[in-house]
């Protein structure tokens, strides 16, 4: 499906900052599907049209990476029928949108661990999709995906080890190049969707710096006016990285 919407965006949005990387943790779907009388899971169905939206909104302004959170480590301590539809939902998503992506432009990465629960299907279009748009440059689709931030940690510590790394050589540099996407630059702008007010294991290591901006919006009612919000108030922000204005 190409942008199914014409992009209106406001004029109070400063093209001239627009945030590299933006990274959205999309939490709301079973609060948005129990108002509604649903199952949990017609809320992660509901979220798919977010996600689209917000993936062209993000093209439009020119952001070159968007990291979306689709499933955590600790994802799985919920009921098996809804990891099962999780699993298949995500695969599903991922094959009714993969063309237009590719069409757009648009790379699809995966942050995440590699684990034997995750269906051989689901891995198979995942590695699928990453091969099909390698070369696509307008921006980075990474969807963190059996992802959590201590677990990305410790594979880096990890692959240290492997690679004997001596200890002299360990600094910032060394463990950020074994991070999943050492490619990608650290978000500019997190946003958490539902008003939660936490982080809950996302890209630890990569938001030291990031600017934080929480959403009362139910993940699958957030659209790309939303996103548009979001980049004006991390436009009002001062990043100082920890030293002063001059
Ligand atoms: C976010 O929505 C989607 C995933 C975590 C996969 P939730 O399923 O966490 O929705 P709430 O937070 O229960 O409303
Ligand atoms: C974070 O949301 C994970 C995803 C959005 C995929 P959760 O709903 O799992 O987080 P908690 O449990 O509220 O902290
Ligand atoms: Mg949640």
């Amino acid at each position: 499906m190409p942008d199914p919407r014409p992009v209106a965006i406001p004029r109070s949005l400063r093209r001239d900052s627009i945030p590299a990387h933006v990274a959205v943790v999309m939490d709301g779907n079973g609060r948005w599907a129990a108002q509604r009388g649903l199952a949990r899971t017609e809320g992660h169905g509901a979220g798919e049209k977010a996600l689209v939206d917000v993936t062209y909104g993000a093209i439009a302004l020119g952001v070159k990476t968007l990291t979306v959170y689709a499933f955590s480590t600790e994802n799985w301590r919920r009921p098996i029928d809804e990891v099962r539809y999780l699993m298949n939902f995500n695969r599903g998503l991922l094959e009714r949108n993969r063309d237009d992506l590719h069409d757009q432009g648009v790379r699809i990465t995966f942050s995440g661990r590699e684990d034997r629960r995750i269906p051989k299907r689901v891995l198979r279009d995942m590695r699928g999709a990453e091969e099909l748009t390698l070369k696509n440059k307008v921006m980075t689709l990474n969807i963190a995906f059996n992802y959590g931030g201590r677990a990305e940690i410790v594979d880096a510590v990890r692959r240290l080890v492997k690679e004997k790394v001596p200890e002299s050589k360990i600094d910032e540099k060394a463990i950020r190049r074994r991070l999943y996407h050492p490619e990608l630059a650290d978000p500019d702008l997190v946003i958490r969707t539902s008003g939660e007010y936490r982080i809950s294991n996302f890209l630890l290591w990569e938001i030291a710096y990031s600017e934080l901006v929480f959403s009362e919006v139910l993940w699958p009612d957030f659209r790309r006016e939303d996103l548009f919000e979001a980049i004006e108030e991390f436009q009002r922000r001062e990043r100082r990285f920890g030293g002063v204005d001059q």
